[in-house]
């Protein structure tokens, strides 16, 4: 699916209202889990990735400390000895999600850091044998980011799962090509709470992103499954 491109084919999956919204707190569904997970499993990858507020539902609740005397570990990459060849990937630029293991569920976690993260936060992620990537020094590449992913790790195809800061900063850098859609029959309404693709404030030059509809299925009696292709150049009269 690359290509050859150096870097990973990248599939948007996210479960919306029709409003666009993604917290499903007031939602009402019993087993919201379900609607999102199963259809993810249907779309092949090899790793999936998440921000750092997504992530922090998955990641230690524990209060772990950090050693303020490390000065060994400096800033490079470091690829975990480790069995499994699908990956969970954390853009957490600040290095704020703490772990117990290196995996969730049967995923290595790739930790995506800027340069501004201590080197005791790097000795916790060393202990826990997970792995880390630099993706800038104080602002992340995402370009270089999935880059690495690709060499690094072999990661071909990787499917973005939220939020909608992660979605949307993707989106603006123009690095998504697949964007999948499960639309639940909701209008929350709630103003404020995250979107489908949270990129920026107001209506400055930039120009929204267009797709086209590669499948549309009814799941669930009352949800669709809408998959679309991203139009990359944005001049396309629809
Ligand atoms: N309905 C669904 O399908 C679905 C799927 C996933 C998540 N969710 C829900 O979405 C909510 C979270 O969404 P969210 O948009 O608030 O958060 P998010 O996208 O999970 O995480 C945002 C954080 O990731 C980091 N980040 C993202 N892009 C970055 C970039 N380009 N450069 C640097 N850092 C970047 C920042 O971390 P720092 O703040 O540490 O700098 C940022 O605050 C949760 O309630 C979750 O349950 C819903």
């Amino acid at each position: 699916m690359d290509m050859n491109t150096g870097k990973p084919y990248v599939i948007c999956h996210m479960l919306g209202s029709v409003d666009g919204r993604i917290k499903q707190d007031i939602w009402g569904f019993k087993d919201h889990h379900k609607y999102f997970e199963e259809t993810a499993e249907k779309i092949e990858a090899d790793a999936w990735l998440v921000g750092r507020v997504t992530m922090q539902e998955f990641s230690s609740k524990k209060d772990h400390k950090i050693n303020a005397g490390v000065s060994n570990l400096t800033h490079e990459d470091f690829v975990a000895q480790q069995p499994a060849a699908t990956y969970a990937v954390v853009i957490d630029p600040s290095g704020k999600c703490f772990w117990d293991s290196n995996m969730v569920s049967t995923e290595h976690v790739i930790e995506v850091l800027t340069e501004q993260v201590s080197a005791g936060y790097l000795e916790h992620l060393r202990g826990a044998n997970v792995s880390y990537i630099f993706g800038g020094k104080e602002e992340l590449d995402l370009d270089l980011v999935l880059q690495k992913l690709y060499r690094l790790f072999n990661i071909k195809t990787v499917r973005i799962d939220g939020g909608g800061h992660v979605n949307g900063s993707f989106l603006k850098a123009g690095l998504i090509d697949e964007f999948s859609l499960v639309l639940a029959p909701i209008a929350d309404g709630t103003i404020g709470s995250p979107t489908v693709f949270e990129v920026e404030e107001g209506y400055g030059s930039r120009k929204a992103t267009q797709f086209k509809i590669m499948s549309v299925e009814r799941v669930y009696e009352h949800f669709l499954w809408i998959r679309y292709l991203v139009i990359k150049d944005n001049n396309t009269s629809l």
